[in-house]
């Protein structure tokens, strides 16, 4: 498999073997499903870690996507910083311009329209991108690219602020991502995207951010050749703890521009732990046969002793756990989730049939398996009275453990 970044030839870390589209939920168990090959792959030349076979963007974001930003508490609270972040960059700028990859339902560039200030969200998903229309966020229904770019310019001129969080590594054609950034971007201007790290999701083996959607997981030592590559220097890195742990990245056009020491700082760090080196992943691999091991055995275990297990958030990323540890209907009675346009529909192969919380509450499980880790923190608050009542949750980063 060549790099999607340098052309050059990669190592594969894992495959997966046949998976389907982590947000495809099914109205109906026999909804043709399309599949794909998945395998993480490693990049010795640029240091990119990258998926192997991709899937077509139009079949990952169109009018059925599922993936709303707004549904966790959490999330708004992320965004809400993060705009505070933006409106800092921007402070004494004439009449800046601040764009948006990726926008979703407008959790983040809402808050920038309130203030008045000139931006727009760039989401090729219909449906996300009409709720932030409606919620007053200026928005086009398309994917970024250098074409894209250069009639966004003609008509809006130059930006301060490009950003875009967890969508970058969605993208396959990044060159022409950057490309388009470039001609985008005023000459002071700043990039910065965030997406899950590689480091977190080596130190936590948390396999289940590997998917479709995500065809990058980068590091701190890959986003700087990439940055490179294109004109670039990454000028900072902000740890987030979010996603299960990611990293944000600013870039800004070559000029030597100051380069904070956190980022020296973690590019060490990332070195030390050889993720410049393909030697770096071979543990990362076996710990993930491990866990699908130790989780599988306890959910069998479970089920014979006549326990009841539920899911709690039908997550894209919980398509490849489950499907990876083999898990269905079978063991799992439903999966309780928020987000109104997954309730009733089926997980992506494993068919497990998704519920309202109402359905949860009037059919408490002994355990529930926290598909949503990510969001643990929220989730157990707000689940006190079941674990109160006995109820148990299983988590399975970096262990299978239950709480
Ligand atoms: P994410 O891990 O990709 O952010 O997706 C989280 C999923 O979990 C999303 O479908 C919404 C759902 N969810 C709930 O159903 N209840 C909750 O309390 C939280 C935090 C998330
Ligand atoms: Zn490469």
């Amino acid at each position: 498999m060549k790099c999607k970044i340098c052309n050059k030839q990669t190592k594969r870390i894992f495959s997966f073997g046949k998976m389907p589209i982590a947000n495809g939920f099914l109205t109906n168990v026999t909804d043709h499903e399309y599949l794909y090959n998945l395998t993480i792959n490693f990049c010795s030349f640029c240091l990119m870690v990258q998926i192997g076979d991709t899937v077509p963007a139009t079949k990952m974001f169109n009018k059925n996507y599922h993936f709303i930003s707004s549904t966790s508490e959490t999330m708004i609270d992320h965004f809400k910083k993060q705009a505070k972040e933006i409106l800092n960059i921007i402070k004494n700028k004439n009449n800046p311009l601040i764009i948006e990859l990726g926008s979703n339902d407008g959790i983040m560039l809402k808050h920038i329209a309130r203030k008045k200030y000139r931006h727009l969200g760039i989401e090729p998903a219909q449906n996300v991108a009409s709720i932030a229309i409606k919620n007053g966020v200026n928005t086009t229904t398309e994917f970024f690219n250098l074409k894209t770019a250069r009639k966004i310019a003609a008509e809006y001129g130059k930006a301060d602020v490009i950003c875009g969080s967890n969508v970058t590594c969605h993208i396959e054609d990044l060159n022409s991502v950057a490309r388009g950034v470039y001609e985008l971007l005023k000459n002071d201007g700043v990039w910065f995207f965030e997406d899950p790290y590689i480091y977190d999701i080596i130190h936590k083996t948390s396999f289940d951010q590997i998917y479709d959607e995500h065809i990058y997981y980068f590091s701190g030592l890959s986003v700087k050749n990439f940055g490179e590559l294109h004109g670039f220097e990454l000028v900072d890195m902000k740890p987030q703890q979010f996603h299960g742990g990611s990293m944000r990245y600013y870039l800004k056009k070559k000029n030597n521009n100051k380069i904070t020491k956190r980022v020296k700082l973690l590019l060490t760090r990332e070195i030390r732990n050889h993720l410049n080196k393909y030697s770096g992943y071979i543990q990362f691999s076996r710990n993930i046969k491990m866990i699908c091991h130790d989780l599988k055995k306890l959910v069998i275990k479970l089920k014979r002793n006549g326990s009841s297990i539920a899911g709690y958030g039908a997550t894209s990323k919980s398509t490849t756990l489950l499907k990876l540890v083999k898990i269905s209907a079978i063991h799992i009675d439903y999966i309780t989730d928020n987000t109104t346009t997954k309730i009733d529909k089926f997980t992506p192969y494993t068919h497990i049939p998704v519920k309202s919380r109402q359905y949860y509450l009037q059919h408490i499980p002994d355990y529930m398996l926290l598909l949503a880790w990510n969001h643990a923190k929220e989730i157990l608050n707000k689940e006190r009275q079941f674990r109160n009542k006995g109820g148990k949750f299983i988590t399975f980063f970096p262990k299978v453990k239950i709480i």
